[in-house]
């Protein structure tokens, strides 16, 4: 598991799903020589807050990466933090000012002012890319959610000292992704991105709700349901005919759904910690699913 240090590559948005409780599992599957020799691209077309992406950039920096999310607005901000580093750390150190500056009555005011500034869609990606960050750090339980419209629609924090302007961060992941190719869309189109290279897809997409109040999965407006898990099913079947690794995490609903979407393929069930739940009570640990089309032992030579 990467450490939380300053100055390492790590996640710089707090995101619904991050498998940083996963990682270990998630990263002894990961296979590293062949990513480090770039005979294998590093693909990732649910990326999310980059928990494993992140993971695999800080160790191995040489690795070439694409990574994709549905999400423009998240999308946007992954592209301010590699093309307009210093820009961003400024704007975001000069928010953390003010917010910091405000009587606590006042704060509320000003989150709910600068979350109507992002739902208005500024033209400027810098500024956009910085009220992501604002609102994801003071907001309730850094969630990122939209309301039918598309606007972002989580409640005030009251976080008392949040760290809106983390510098180091920021510069490392900058750095990091600096051999990444960031693209925003369906994960379907990022098979045709790789290209003519052999790459390892590690696909996160949203749950599977475990039931109809338990689980988080609306990320955008639309839902990631039943028919679009059987249209992932066939897009790794369309990764392993084309000869690509793939190693995919998802909730266990119980059942065979799984079972029988990925039929012939290693499924391996692993305990995880789930942090999504408003309510502490339910955040228990619960069964995940990792499924490939490869025997890691044979690909993992390090
Ligand atoms: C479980 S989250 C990924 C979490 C990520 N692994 C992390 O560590 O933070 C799923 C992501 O899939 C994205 N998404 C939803 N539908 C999508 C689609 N059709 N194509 C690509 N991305 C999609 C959401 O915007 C969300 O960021």
């Amino acid at each position: 598991m990467v450490e939380r240090q300053e100055g390492l590559a790590k996640p710089f948005v707090k995101w619904a799903g991050g498998k940083r409780q996963l990682l270990p599992a998630i990263t002894a599957k990961i296979p590293w020589t062949r990513l480090a020799s770039k005979e294998l691209l590093y693909a990732e077309p649910f990326v999310g807050g980059g928990a494993v992406l992140f993971a695999v950039l800080a160790s191995c920096p040489a690795a070439h990466a694409l990574a994709n999310d549905a999400n423009p607005r998240l999308i946007g901000a992954y592209r301010a933090v590699q093309r307009h580093t210093e820009a961003l750390i400024a704007r975001l150190a000069s928010l953390e000012a003010q917010f910091l500056s405000l009587d606590r009555a006042d704060r509320a005011p000003f989150y709910l002012d600068l979350r109507a500034r992002f739902n208005a869609h500024p033209h400027d990606a810098t500024e956009c890319a910085a009220l992501l960050l604002f609102l994801n750090r003071t907001c309730f339980n850094g969630l990122y959610r939209e309301n039918a419209s598309g606007d972002f629609n989580v409640p005030y924090g009251k976080v008392t000292r949040p760290r809106i302007c983390d510098a180091a961060t920021l510069r490392a992941d900058a750095q990091a992704l600096r051999h990444t190719t960031i693209t925003c869309g369906d994960f379907a189109d990022t098979l045709g991105q790789v290209g003519p290279r052999q790459a390892f897809f590690y696909l996160d997409p949203p749950y599977k709700p475990i039931s109809q109040t338990a689980s988080f999965n609306a990320y955008t407006k639309t839902p990631f349901d039943d028919a679009e898990q059987k249209r992932l099913a066939a897009f790794c079947k369309a990764l392993h005919r084309r000869g690509h690794l793939f190693l995919l995490s998802n909730s266990d609903p119980g059942g065979d759904f799984f079972e029988r979407l990925y039929d012939g393929f290693r499924i391996e069930r692993v305990r995880a910690r789930r942090s999504v739940n408003a309510n502490p009570a339910k955040r228990g640990p619960l069964d995940e699913l990792l499924i490939s089309n490869f025997d890691p032992t044979e690909t993992h030579h390090d």
